[in-house]
């Protein structure tokens, strides 16, 4: 694979149009992501945000425009292929198997990095214990890291849905993503869990060297822990900077105004 110059972006979303029939659910949107940061997207509902989401994980293909991952546009990747090139995700409902163990749950992410085959499985040669080795050792290893290891053998469906949302985070941890992208990850916490998370997010950026893509609505969440916001508001960009400099936009304020009135 060729080396990245790593003053490049992550992600490049060049004019990205996304059109359903008659509606436009994404506009000419252009941003970029740097390395490393934590970038929040926000917009008032049917803005474009989850279009745009589905794009980044290959469920939709623009219309127009293009998105480079690492400068290669992600239409030349099958669907299938996103999590190996490095982008993982989580859903905005709980995808977890819930009569599973929390660390089987975890296990299972890390399956695209499986380079063994059926065959291979099926012998049990000794490469296909060293990666079990090897998996296991990172569940672990993330398990630590999301306080998830006093339930390691618990289902998922005894947990408080708070930490059976962290087992989500650790299952897409699994694959070893470049860029995690996150589904309002927020929905459902109670305030302590939302300030745990905001906590989590920075931890899991910095001991993990990740780049974030959050959708919110917790604007409290948003503001706090990104880098960069980026607003859209009936499929146009309408403010990308800091947090600052976003939430004071007036375009901003006024697309927030309009929609609560
Ligand atoms: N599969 C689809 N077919 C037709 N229209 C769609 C489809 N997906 C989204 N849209 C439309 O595109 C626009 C953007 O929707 P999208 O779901 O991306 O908004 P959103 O910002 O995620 O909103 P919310 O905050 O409510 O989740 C809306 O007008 C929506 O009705
Ligand atoms: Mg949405």
């Amino acid at each position: 694979m060729a080396v990245q110059d790593p003053s490049l972006p992550l992600l490049d979303v060049r004019g990205v149009t996304v059109r359903f029939g008659g509606i436009t659910a994404l506009d000419g949107v252009s941003f970029a992501i740097a390395r490393g940061a934590i970038t929040g997207l926000i917009g008032p509902n049917g803005a474009g945000k989850t279009t745009l989401f589905n794009c980044l994980s290959r469920l939709y293909v623009p219309t127009e425009g293009s998105i480079l991952f690492e400068g290669t546009p992600l239409e030349q990747s099958p669907a299938h292929r996103i999590a190996a090139l490095g982008i993982g995700r989580t859903f905005q409902n709980l995808a977890l198997f819930r009569t599973m163990s929390v660390r089987d749950n975890v296990m299972v992410g890390g399956h695209c990095r499986t380079g063994s085959g059926f065959l291979a499985n099926a012998l049990r040669l000794p490469a296909v214990r060293r990666e079990e080795h090897r998996l296991s050792d990172q569940a672990e290893r993330l398990m630590a890291l999301l306080d998830l290891q006093d339930v390691a053998q618990r289902p998922v469906s005894d947990l408080p849905f708070g930490t059976a949302k962290r087992v989500e985070f650790a299952r897409a941890l699994m694959s070893e993503p470049k860029l995690l992208l996150l589904d309002e990850p927020a929905g459902g916490l109670n305030h302590e869990e939302v300030d745990g998370l905001r906590q989590l997010l920075r931890r899991i950026q910095s001991e993990l060297r990740l780049t974030i893509l959050l959708v919110e609505h917790h604007m409290n969440l948003v503001m706090r822990v990104s880098d960069q916001v980026v607003a859209l508001d009936f499929g146009r960009k309408i403010a990308d900077g800091t947090p600052a400099e976003v939430q004071a936009h007036p375009d901003v304020v006024r697309a927030y105004l309009g929609a609560e009135a």
